[in-house]
């Protein structure tokens, strides 16, 4: 019997009620209690119960009325049922779906729940959840997130903790969950990897010392030279002269920090302007080598250029290659003894075009060359001295050449000299799509 019928059921009988002459007084409550099968019910026995001539009603339908009571309840329970399956689902849908892992605890320490994440974070398998504890668990990574150290930390008014295990941070929080009665029925951990954003934050930290350190030493010999010219050394013009030289070349160090800086950002945000044009590449390394050709001559080394054709067209921003050029071949000077050997070649295959410099200098050593794309990595200063400049060359190259659909890859051995290989694509590359022309 559907709801509605119930209910229909129900009201003819309530209307029969109150038609009945010796029950109009109690017919009023009975009205207004009756209008529910359950009221019905409560109905029936408040009739019985005064033995009036409408007991024999009442009794001739208790039957009915306890059978459209019983309809009524088990719809409401099948309801609920549902209800309660549905909500179940959800809750599990959410928990296996969320990234973060989840942990119920009971207040006797067992694991009454552990989502897929945390089954992974904490490395948990089925018969973990099923047997362990969750101390047993948490101290085979840390011994600060046990069940007693969570709960003084709660009582210390403090809900969150971090724990780092195998290169991997975690930021974990915590709270009391209440059972039916409104006791505490457990805990609920949640374990969230951070190690991501961590890393971030520790890189931004880096780059902002690294900033304010490269600006700080040439304001520093700058301020130096300035207080010497001002306390008299103005006067000697030799010294002058040498004052003014240092301060000059070190506000075009500065200049050029600020402007790699800019360059950076701007390459970050995608606001770098492409100006990409066809280009003969050939002629391009050739005059990027001989700007660095002076330097090289000073240092008594050979600077050979290496290339098939005279003239190999392809679409490039030309000033940016140029600078990606420039660097590697200036590094190849800077970082080669004097007298030493440095081979530009240019090469292709089907689809790639190849700008490979070689030197036979002072090498990197395989843990620098891990890093040596890194903003402001100089590598080792004892190896380099002197020579290395900001770190921010093959950081800005390796950029520039990725825009162009290319990489840069770096083979070194320490102390016998560094291959350089720029690999552009022969196929313009998706960036001709939005060119901004300046
Ligand atoms: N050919 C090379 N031989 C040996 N070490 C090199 C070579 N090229 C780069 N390096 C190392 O890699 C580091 C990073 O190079 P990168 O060009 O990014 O910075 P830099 O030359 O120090 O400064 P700048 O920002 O002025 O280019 C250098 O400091 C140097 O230690
Ligand atoms: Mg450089």
């Amino acid at each position: 019997m559907s709801d509605s019928e119930i209910s229909h059921t129900t009201r003819q009988k309530v209307f029969f009620i109150v038609l009945t002459p010796t029950a109009v007084g109690a017919g009023v409550f009975l009205l207004l209690n009756a209008l529910t099968p359950l009221g019905a019910l409560a109905s029936a026995f408040a009739g019985l119960a005064s033995g009036a001539v409408l007991a024999l009603y009442f009794a001739s339908n208790l039957y009915a009325v306890i059978a459209d009571t019983e309809n009524e309840l088990k719809g409401r329970i099948d309801e609920s049922f549902s209800g309660t399956i549905y909500e179940k689902n959800k809750l599990e849908t959410i928990l296996r779906y969320m990234t973060d892992g989840t942990v119920a605890v009971g207040a006797d320490g067992s694991i009454i729940h552990a989502n897929e994440s945390a089954r992974r974070i904490l490395r948990m398998t089925d018969d973990d959840v099923r047997r362990k504890r969750y101390d047993d668990i948490i101290l085979r990574f840390t011994d600060d997130l046990t069940l007693d150290a969570i709960l003084q930390d709660l009582e210390a008014g403090e809900t969150g903790g971090s724990f780092s295990y195998g290169g991997a941070t975690y930021d974990v929080s915590f709270g009391v969950f209440k059972d039916s009665y409104g006791d505490d029925g457990g805990l609920v951990i949640i374990f969230r990897d951070v190690t991501e954003s961590q890393k971030l934050r520790d890189i931004q930290a880096d780059f902002v010392a690294n900033v304010s350190h490269e600006l700080k030493t040439p304001l520093t010999s700058i301020k130096g030279y300035a207080e010497t010219l001002l306390a008299g050394g103005i006067d000697d013009p030799e010294m002058s002269k040498d004052a003014l030289g240092i301060i000059n070349s070190e506000v075009d160090r500065m200049k050029r920090i600020v402007n790699d800086l800019l360059q950076l950002s701007r390459l970050d945000a995608g606001r770098q302007t492409w100006n990409m044009k066809e280009t003969n590449v050939i002629a391009l390394v050739r005059m990027a080598a001989k700007k660095q050709g002076v330097t090289a001559g000073r240092k008594r080394q050979q600077l050979n250029l290496f290339a098939k054709d005279r003239s190999f067209m392809l679409t490039i921003d030309r000033d940016r290659i140029e600078q990606v050029v420039t660097n590697i071949i200036s590094n190849a000077v800077k970082y080669t003894r004097e007298g030493g050997r440095i081979d530009v070649e240019v090469v292709r295959d089907e689809h790639w075009l190849y700008i490979i410099v070689l030197d036979n200098g002072i090498g990197i050593s395989e843990l620098e060359l891990s890093r040596i794309f890194e903003r402001f990595y100089t590598g080792n200063k004892a190896r380099s001295g002197d020579m290395s400049g900001t770190g921010l060359g093959l950081s800005i190259s390796k950029q520039i050449v990725e825009e162009h659909g290319g990489n840069i890859v770096i083979q070194s051995e320490l102390g016998y000299g560094t291959r350089v290989v720029i690999s552009l694509p022969l196929e313009a590359p998706a960036i001709n799509k939005n060119i901004l022309q300046e």
